[in-house]
């Protein structure tokens, strides 16, 4: 039940709707437009009206017409005695689970209050343990200006308590608050009719996506369960998810994925034992509290936090998790013996990695032992990569095998230099996986664009085509490949390496399939595919769904062609190309199978099969055939012994 009725947002708010046009040939359906925001809460503050704000503690909360972002009033909090006092808003009643919101607030430090940092959060309980989501870090605010923050969020737990605050990352100084707006975009429905990653790929290796608990919920969960036969979550296994503080573990997040993946026959990858990033401060805290020295009794401790580490979190998850990043990012290639100087480095030299991987063994024997890094396609990081494999190898250390993150961009790295990657580790007997890659449309950190520029998302789409044909030639070496995230409204990159919008996974923001996408299922595609996130003329939308460059046949002579695009065992996709010769509104498309194949999904048109005979109907949006033009569908089909194509073909009941 919300409390609030929802409406319309103003004018420049719903202006961040992204108007869809679609101006390139329909090879697919097309891509929905992103639906407009509504409001839930617009709260202004004018006269008088609190709109059910709260102190969270003893401090004092009222209207205040002092200064206003907008209007005549804001709320002023004042009376602060600690840092985590500030305005409070329940929102139990108004957010529902799996809903990405859009939080928004301006602030302002009240006068002669100086400046300070402010952060927006959300306060969640379930069975009482409260948890605290930061929405928007911590941002410089003053007493002279107001500064907005804006963040999203999504509840992915059922709670007892939900509130959001304001607060400050230090000092007590007043505060203003004006102008507060939580809004959400209805989600796009997924595709339905566009083949499945993974079953494209299925007679290669099981492909991942990096998640956290929202990809399991809603249209994100139908996206995600479609398409993806492995989940990594990208943040809940680190350390400092984990065990926050020592022998405390926490394992909420984890288990929610781990439970959906099982649920949905998905193999889950473990991210990450030991790393030097997110790792709690206590874990290299001596045992007064001061930070380590190098010296044999902090050795001893710290590699017995690391043993009792291991123990807890794989022991938690036991056979769920088959496959472990035990350490990452180890190496530094600019270091002589290519071992990165972090504090695990600094405490046990390279006993932390041994003891890590002999640990991990003892506790899940059946689990997969990865060493995982990035950049190892330089040739300099790869090879000191090796050296150090090879040794831990040669000295019995278990590990089974090399992750390559793969975080790479639209002209970097080369399919050569890919391929020296995983032909160098081939002789050490190692299983090896691609773990984290992801394609950023930009090239350095200078650039950043708006929204996507299409030949961006076009070089894009070759670099999944390129670096996909590369992982299929060596599927006898990968054991998975997995992208770091699901689509690209949620993407690590939108604030690495600096704060802009980057667009680098197979999905849009509408979780709509990119050309991206279409560079790993069906190349042909790339150009033809509709871009949501780049508005375009409408006056040049192709009447027919041949690719541009297609030669048109003679009006009057009806061709079919049909391809085999690929063909694995028991499975394969096929596409058929109708070009009519004549101007229809409507089009059958009939065929026979010679050998028992059937198809088991069909994009681009809806189709029967009974026995042999295949009835293929057009889909609402491609019934329109000019004279001089073309219709493509495709399928994924099963075949057995023989996959030979049909011999002849009907179009609207005549021969063709
Ligand atoms: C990233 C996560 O995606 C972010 O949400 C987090 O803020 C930082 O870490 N290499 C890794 C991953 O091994 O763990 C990183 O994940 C991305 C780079």
């Amino acid at each position: 039940m919300r409390a609030n009725t929802r409406r319309r947002l103003p004018f420049a708010l719903a202006g961040l709707a992204v108007s869809v046009a679609v101006a390139v040939p329909l090879a697919t359906a097309p891509s929905a437009s992103a639906a407009e925001p509504v409001t839930v809460a617009n709260h202004t503050f004018e006269n008088n009206d609190t709109h059910g704000w709260a102190p969270r503690a003893d401090e004092t909360v009222a209207v205040s017409t002092a200064v206003a972002h907008s209007g005549t009033g804001s709320l002023l909090v004042s009376g602060r005695t600690r840092t985590w006092e500030g305005p409070t808003l329940s929102v139990l009643d108004t957010m529902d689970k799996g809903v990405r919101y859009t939080l928004s607030v301006w602030v302002r430090v009240a006068a002669g209050g100086g400046s300070t940092q402010a952060r927006l959060s959300v306060e969640r309980r379930t069975a009482g343990t409260p948890s605290y989501d930061q929405v928007v870090g911590n941002t410089n605010v003053s007493d002279g200006a107001w500064v907005n923050l804006q963040g999203q969020y999504t509840l992915a737990h059922d709670v007892e308590f939900l509130s959001v605050y304001v607060e400050t990352a230090s000092g007590t100084a007043s505060l203003h608050i004006d102008d507060f707006v939580l809004s959400y975009v209805p989600a796009t429905p997924i595709q339905t009719d566009i083949p499945s990653v993974k079953d494209v790929l299925a007679s290669h290796f099981p492909i991942g996506a990096a998640i956290s608990v929202p990809q399991t919920l809603g249209e994100h969960a139908r996206l995600l369960s479609k398409h993806f036969n492995s989940v990594t979550p990208g943040n809940a296994l680190k350390w400092d998810a984990t065990e926050p503080t020592e022998g405390t573990f926490r394992f909420a997040d984890a288990d929610a994925m781990v439970d959906f993946a099982r649920a949905n026959g998905m193999e889950v990858r473990g991210h990450t034992l030991v790393w030097h990033n997110q790792t709690p401060a206590w874990v290299f805290n001596d045992a007064s509290g001061a930070p380590m020295t190098p010296t044999a009794a902090n050795k001893a401790l710290l590699l017995s936090r690391l043993d009792a580490h291991i123990r807890g979190v794989v022991g938690h998850h036991g056979a769920d998790i088959a496959t472990w990043d035990v350490v990452n990012e180890v190496i530094d290639e600019n270091q002589a013996d290519g071992l990165r100087r972090s504090k695990w480095y600094e405490i046990a030299g390279l006993d932390y990695i041994r003891t890590a991987f002999r640990v991990t063994r003892e506790v899940a024997p059946g689990a997969k032992l990865y060493i995982n890094d990035y950049n190892t396609n330089v040739p300099a990081k790869r090879d000191k990569l090796y050296n150090l494999v090879s040794q831990l190898k040669a000295e019995g250390v278990p590990i089974d095998g090399v992750g390559h993150q793969m975080h790479v961009n639209v002209d970097w790295p080369s399919v050569s230099e890919s391929e020296a990657m995983i032909q160098k580790f081939v002789p050490l007997d190692v299983d090896q996986q691609v773990t984290e890659m992801d394609v950023s449309i930009y090239t350095n950190s200078g650039e950043s664009f708006p929204t996507p520029p299409r030949d961006r998302l076009i070089r894009q789409a070759y670099k999944y085509r390129d670096l996909f044909d590369l992982y299929k030639r060596y599927s006898s070496e990968l054991t998975s490949v997995t992208v770091w995230g699901l689509a690209d409204d949620d993407t690590w990159l939108d604030t690495f390496p600096v704060v802009r919008n980057d667009a680098p996974l197979l999905f849009d923001e509408q979780l709509q399939a990119k050309p991206a996408y279409w560079g790993i299922v069906d190349p042909t595609r790339i150009e033809a595919t509709p871009t949501a996130t780049v508005p375009t003329s409408p006056s040049v939308v192709p009447t027919t769904s041949a690719p541009p460059t297609t030669t048109p046949p003679p009006a009057g002579s009806c061709q079919v062609t049909y391809r085999v695009v690929g063909q694995w065992p028991g499975g394969f996709q096929g596409e058929v190309r109708v070009a009519p010769g004549q101007a229809l509104t409507s089009w059958t498309v009939g065929w026979s199978f010679a050998n028992g194949q059937r198809i088991s999904q069909l994009w681009s048109g809806g189709y029967t099969q009974s026995g042999a005979t295949v009835t293929v109907t057009n889909a609402s949006w491609n019934g329109s055939v000019p004279a001089n033009g073309s219709v493509t569908f495709g399928f994924v089909a099963s075949w057995t012994g023989t996959n030979a194509a049909p011999a002849s073909f009907t179009v609207n009941g005549a021969a063709c």
